[in-house]
């Protein structure tokens, strides 16, 4: 595979973070973040506005890899005008300047552009039905980017945790530490996934991709699920971050007892939640004959790095 100049776009959080080390090997890395550009202060015009299509040509990238969203789920539903230019307008916009610079972009989804009524894992093809601002306009953007660049990955995941930003897990460690009993919703089920992991998937279908001809039309451009395997519910995944957590030494105030099961509709939050967020990743492994470890592995590896420090 030629070297690659790849531009990552929200390189601080927590899948940007993943990408640094797993997109060095591809090539020369260049990132972009909030304090070279703060994306929320773009103009909501149709056209790219002068400062993303500066900062993406002066790179002259054969990679866009988007990593940046607005992933406030509940804060989206009081702000869903800076939910719209982040989350369906500015992957527009690098979709657009990627198809004019010839080059291929990536970027990530979410299992909220459904609803959650089906009764097994959701596929690819299924009817997309959002129940929030943020999954309405991460669906938008996802249509942005495969209405202005045939050469494109976009990658719907769920539930990430990483050692790096906030995410379930360490809401959970900092709550056990300080707390003597937890209420959590057990009636929404997923899988927790890594960005470790979507980072290293990232990098191995980009080399696969970028290894042959890849042309516009090749079929393999598009749209995966991209999970860990297995699945569990909030109440269960945090009884064994727990249970895993106490057998590391961590210092917890809430005993196994004192952690109950709540249900969705006794937990009032701004944005509605799928109760069914599993994605099947079946299009995934097959194209690209990958294997997905169990989510329990990725947890058990990012309560390993937090206690490491
Ligand atoms: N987190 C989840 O559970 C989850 C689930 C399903 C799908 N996803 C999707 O996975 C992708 C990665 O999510 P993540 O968990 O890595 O998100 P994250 O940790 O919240 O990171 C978001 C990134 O976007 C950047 N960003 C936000 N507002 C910005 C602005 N105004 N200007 C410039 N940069 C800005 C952030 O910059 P700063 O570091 O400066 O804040 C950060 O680097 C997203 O597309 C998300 O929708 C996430």
């Amino acid at each position: 595979m030629a070297r690659q100049k790849i531009l990552l776009i929200g390189a601080n959080g927590q899948v940007g973070h993943a990408l640094q080390t797993a997109l060095a090997p591809l090539g020369e890395l260049v990132c972009l973040t909030r304090a070279q550009l703060d994306l929320a202060t773009l103009p909501t015009s149709d056209a790219v506005p002068e400062a993303l299509l500066e900062q993406v040509q002066s790179c002259h990238p054969t990679v866009i890899v988007n990593a940046s969203a607005y992933t406030a789920v509940d804060r989206a539903e009081s702000e869903p005008q800076l939910a719209d230019l982040l989350n369906a307008r500015v992957p527009g916009w690098l979709a657009t300047l990627a198809d004019q610079l010839g080059a291929c972009l990536v970027h990530y989804s979410t299992d909220y552009v459904f609803d959650g009524t089906k009764p097994g894992p959701y596929v690819e093809s299924d009817p997309t039905h959002p129940q929030s601002v943020y999954g309405r306009t991460k669906l938008q953007g996802e249509q942005a980017v495969a209405f202005a660049c045939s050469r494109h990955l976009i990658f719907r995941t769920s539930w990430v945790l990483s050692a790096q930003g906030a995410n379930f897990l360490k809401t959970m460690l900092k709550l056990g530490q300080e707390r003597d009993a937890l209420t959590i919703v057990s009636d929404q089920v997923g899988a927790p996934t890594t960005a470790e992991l979507i980072a290293e998937v990232t990098a191995q279908v980009l080399t696969t991709m970028l290894n042959g001809p890849a042309s516009a039309q090749d079929p393999r451009w598009g749209t995966y699920h991209l999970v860990a395997s297995g699945e569990t519910n909030w109440f269960a995944y945090a009884q064994y971050v727990f249970k895993n957590a106490r057998a590391q030494g961590w210092p917890l105030k809430v005993t196994a007892d004192a952690i109950k099961p709540i249900a969705t509709a006794d937990y009032p939050v701004a944005a509605r939640r799928p109760l069914n967020s599993r994605l099947d990743t079946t299009k995934l492994r097959q194209t690209f004959e990958l294997e997905l470890p169990a989510w329990q592995s990725g947890v058990d590896q990012v309560l390993s790095a937090l206690k490491a420090g």
